[in-house]
């Protein structure tokens, strides 16, 4: 079982993308154990990116992250994290494949609407310094076997 974290950027949430953003996901089977609107501290977004910090891009991602509210999702499931990212597409949106969200509606790498966790290990990390483990529930969905054979 995998644990992913997926933020709807700054930029999606002013774009009124953020349920949209939900709906692919919840669409494609992965299960939604929590979620919240919030606006990402300083902090947290140098906890998040801590892997990126003195690349070249890391202060613009930093001012990005915490320039407006998110919307922040966990999702658990087997293969969780290929499976998201595959819904998410490529890192730079003009290259993306249509059909994915940066795809469909991104153009600029500094303006990729959406984030997905790349391992499993990532993962568990990120959705553990995003939530409490008491904002996160398991539930049994009654669709399960329709998803996962
Ligand atoms: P994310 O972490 O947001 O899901 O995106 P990703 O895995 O596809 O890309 P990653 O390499 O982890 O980079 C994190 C975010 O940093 C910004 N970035 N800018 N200007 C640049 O060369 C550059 N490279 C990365 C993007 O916002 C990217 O999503
Ligand atoms: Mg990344």
């Amino acid at each position: 079982m995998e644990r992913t974290l997926i933020i709807a950027k700054p930029d999606a949430v002013q774009r009124g993308l953020s349920g949209e953003i939900l709906r692919r996901f919840e669409q494609r089977g992965l299960r939604l154990i929590g979620m919240k609107f919030m606006q990402v501290s300083r902090d947290l977004a140098e906890r998040h990116y801590a892997e990126h910090e003195g690349k070249p891009f890391y202060n613009g991602l930093v001012d990005y992250i915490t320039s407006g509210p998110v919307v922040v999702m966990a999702f658990e499931g087997r293969n969780a994290i290929v499976a998201a990212r595959t819904t998410i597409g490529a890192t730079k949106p003009h290259e993306a494949a249509a059909g994915t969200i940066r795809g469909d509606f991104g153009m600029d790498i500094g303006r990729n609407l959406v984030h997905g966790s790349d391992s499993p290990g990532n993962g568990e990390r990120e959705v553990s310094i995003f939530f409490n483990e008491d904002e996160l529930i398991s539930w049994g969905r009654d669709t399960e076997k329709w998803i996962f054979e």
